[in-house]
């Protein structure tokens, strides 16, 4: 299947646990208020990634008025015992220094998301720097930290309220409650997106976060690996892009998967 049915969905697995939405965040209605254990998700950064149907370079005030809008609309979708786990850079350096990270939680609060922690993701991407502001120079140097950020957000109650079967290893237990997490980045030609995560991302996220059966949202899908993750994790993985052809890509990776390729 891959155009949107009468009931919304632009694509459905047969076993019903691969969703996808084709469609603006701020405007789908076919996911059910009050129904998602878990979003894990990494919005577009405002930093000129060329996506398909994205503009991602509006200015700052704008972008922050859209994370707003979305962040109120998924908070309405989540149960009350629901977790977030939102992936965002500490800060942003094109086009003007912008604390990106802590204005993005501020707006959290705002709609009423509670603060929970943070995971500090280093991937280890030691790009070949050019922007030095100032070569050994004190006039105008410029700090890149090269690390991204994974707060950890909830809408009401930390504690989840059914019991349920959690499906984490001891060592991955003890590895991932230490908020420093080292794992490669995802390469953009293997995968055909210009900003994917890489699966190990909503991996951990989902094993540590979400009991087996969980339902699991990604508002800006992309390539669809939120939705490879619930799957492998036998979670229900429901994704939202409002470009048809990330869609198509998101179905693409999750069939492969289904007819027993690796992620
Ligand atoms: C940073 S990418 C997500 C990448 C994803 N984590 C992956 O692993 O491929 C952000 C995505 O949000 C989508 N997007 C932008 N605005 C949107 C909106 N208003 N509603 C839904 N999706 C949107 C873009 O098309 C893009 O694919």
């Amino acid at each position: 299947m891959a155009n949107t049915s009468k009931d919304g969905w632009y694509y459905k697995s047969l076993d019903n646990r691969s969703l996808i939405i084709k469609g603006d965040i701020l405007e789908i209605k076919t996911v059910d208020a009050g129904s998602i254990d878990l979003v894990v998700t990494s919005p577009p950064y405002n930093v000129d990634v060329k996506y398909g149907d994205f503009k991602d370079d509006i200015p700052y005030g704008k972008y922050l008025e859209f994370t707003n809008s979305w962040m109120e609309r998924v908070h309405g979708l989540m149960k009350d015992d629901g977790r977030f786990c939102l992936n965002i850079p500490l800060d942003k350096n094109k086009g003007g220094q912008q604390s990106v990270y802590a204005d993005v939680i501020h707006i959290a609060k705002k709609v009423g998301f509670k603060y929970h922690s943070t995971v500090v993701w280093n991937e280890g991407n030691i790009s070949r720097r050019t922007a030095w502001g100032s070569w050994m120079s004190a006039s105008a140097p410029y700090v890149i930290a090269p690390v991204e950020l994974i707060a950890i957000l909830y809408k009401d109650k930390w504690k989840k309220s059914r019991k349920g079967e959690s499906t984490i290893s001891r060592d991955e237990f003890l590895e991932w409650t230490n908020g420093l997490w080292t794992f490669s980045g995802e390469s953009k030609k293997r995968v055909g997106h210009p900003a994917p995560y890489p699966v190990e991302l909503p991996d951990r996220c989902i094993k540590l976060f979400s009991y087996k059966d969980d339902v699991i949202l990604d508002p800006f899908m992309g390539s669809g690996t939120t939705l490879l993750a619930s799957r492998i994790n036998d979670r229900t993985g429901i994704g939202v892009d409002i470009s048809t052809e990330y869609c198509e890509l998101a179905k693409e990776r999750i069939e492969k998967i289904i007819n027993g390729a690796k992620s």
